[in-house]
């Protein structure tokens, strides 16, 4: 599914860590975009119709023998308007007919710009200093002919473009925060340069969403959708649910992993709220018994991944005449499979209902592809989606089995249910859920000594964990108040049964992960 109707803009990707940032400005400032590897073709690129291209940033120099390059003619003969960002400029000047040389070292950090053309629509109403967060090796020493500098950092070109041939470069990083002015260099580049308008909005790919999908159903089609309890799912079946009502069929599984309560919560709530047709399937049985005994943290992800898409299949037979299958996937995980980098390497099998369309023949509809996760809850507060699903934290698919190192057990579920409780109830209490990307309890497979009243105790130890982050793929610890912590640890020593100690995990994302397992 895609945006035709919008105006857009389109991102060529050459590896920047910045990439989403570029995207998240643009489509901030009311204008879709999308980001494609920088090897697709100029008749791609042509049929989608684009208001303007940025070139995005990337670690490589332009001599490296292995460099991305765009396609051949793309820069020579392009009729729209195109921004080149750090590595996007210096393909730009070497491409075009300039020079650029390795600095003597690598510039990063904070620099001061220099505008020394007031007439560069790209710098228009800003000052004529400010400000600029650099991130690169090589520099431009010649321009390409017809071409002028805009502005500079020190004795450095930091800017140039040719107006007539409507093609801008920029040294600097304007997508990052550092770049306090750079939102409106970027605003400037779509208004000012592409003559875009500023037609996204989330309320407008509602309604183009809820055309699609049901365009997509007809008239009798059926779709079926698993609930996690999460954002992402939850959203996505309340936009299906808008555009086909009841032939949307919501299942949500108790896997026996879920925390205190949430099955039972959750389903009233999704119920209540936003009128589901929707089953609660308990399969705790089929999740907890084949998990017995098995201690490897890939076993149990496996294990967990086949017995829900097993649950899944049945209750989708029960059902019957299902054509469709809904999914929460995010625009990050899609353009993950399109980068640059390629396909990065499996750290944890994440699970997910990956291998269903293909086993049961059913079509996909992904409602949520060309969304970013803030845009999301943005869509979900419209729908109406409930606040307390909007801000949950997430929760990874094999639930509680990660966050009991090795064998899962009816009584060490109880344990950490009870833990992670008591945690949550603390972190809402000093109003703190909201500022931590994720909180949770783990229960660690040790024992150790401790004092209850006179007697020696032996017993469990529960860890801690909470992390800040923006996306979960990297992450520090978070810095909780230690009287928060404190509480948090006498309460569970004291109303869990089996646990004598508490520890708080003081790892960043890398070289840990978020989950331990
Ligand atoms: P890690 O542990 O890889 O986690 O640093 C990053 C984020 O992903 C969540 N996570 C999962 N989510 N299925 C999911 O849907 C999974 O198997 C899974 N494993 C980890 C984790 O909670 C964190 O937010």
């Amino acid at each position: 599914m895609q945006s035709e109707s919008h105006e857009r803009i389109i991102i060529l990707d050459f590896g920047s860590q910045y990439t989403q940032l570029i995207a998240r400005r643009v489509r901030e400032a009311g204008v879709y975009c999308e980001i494609l590897p920088y090897s697709v073709s100029v008749e791609e690129i042509q049929s989608r119709e684009p208001k303007g291209l940025i070139l995005s940033g990337g670690p490589s120099s332009v001599y490296d023998d292995d460099a991305p390059k765009p396609q051949t003619g793309l820069l020579a003969t392009t009729p729209y308007p195109v921004l080149g960002i750090c590595y996007g400029l210096q393909l730009m000047a070497h491409g075009l007919g300039g020079k650029v040389l390795p600095s003597k070292s690598r510039e990063y950090g904070y620099a001061r710009l220099t505008v020394v053309d007031s007439t560069s629509r790209l710098f228009a109403g800003l000052p004529k200093e400010m400000d600029v967060w650099m991130s690169h090796g090589d520099h431009v020493t010649e321009l390409p002919d017809g071409f002028r500098m805009t502005a500079q950092t020190a004795d450095a070109v930091n800017a140039f473009e040719s107006p007539a041939r409507r093609i801008y470069g920029l040294q600097f990083h304007p997508e990052v925060a550092h770049t306090p002015l750079g939102a409106q260099i970027l605003r400037n580049f779509l208004f000012e340069i592409c003559e875009c308008k500023g037609d996204w909005t989330p309320a407008a790919a509602i309604e183009e969403q809820t055309e699609r999908i049901h365009d997509c159903l007809g008239e009798n089609g059926q779709a079926i959708c698993g609930l996690s309890g999460g954002v992402d799912s939850s959203v996505a079946a309340a936009l299906v649910h808008r555009a086909v009502g009841d032939r949307q069929i919501c299942l949500f599984i108790n896997n026996g992993l879920l925390r205190e309560g949430e099955f039972e919560a959750t389903l009233a709530l999704l119920k209540q709220k936003l009128k589901l047709n929707i089953r609660g399937v308990d399969a705790s049985e089929r999740f907890l018994v084949p998990l017995q005994g098995v201690f490897d943290p890939e076993a149990k992800r496996k294990i967990i991944g086949a017995t829900f898409i097993d649950v899944f299949e049945e209750e989708a037979k029960r059902i019957g005449n299902v054509g469709f299958l809904v999914q929460g996937t995010l625009y990050p995980d899609v353009i993950e499979s399109v980068s640059v980098r390629g396909p990065s390497v499996t750290i944890k099998s994440h699970h997910n209902v990956g291998g269903l369309p293909e086993k049961m023949n059913l079509q996909l509809i992904e409602p949520l592809r060309e969304l970013f996760k803030d845009e999301v809850r943005l869509i979900g507060r419209e729908l109406g989606v409930p606040e307390e699903i909007l801000t949950r934290h997430p929760f990874p698919g094999p639930g509680l089995a990660v966050r009991i190192l090795g064998d899962v057990t009816e009584e060490r579920l109880r344990i950490l249910r009870a833990a992670d409780r008591i945690l949550d109830e603390e972190l809402r209490q000093a109003e703190l859920y909201g500022s931590v990307w994720q909180a949770f309890a783990v229960l660690l497979p040790i024992s150790t000594v401790g004092v209850m009243g006179d007697e020696r105790t032996y017993e469990r130890v529960i860890a801690i964990r909470a992390v800040t982050s923006v996306d979960g793929m990297t992450a520090d610890w978070a810095r909780l108040p230690h009287d928060l912590l404190a509480r948090v640890s006498t309460r569970i020593v004291s109303e869990v049964k089996g646990v004598n100690r508490v520890v708080y995990d003081i790892s960043s994302k890398p070289p840990s992960t978020i989950e331990w397992e």
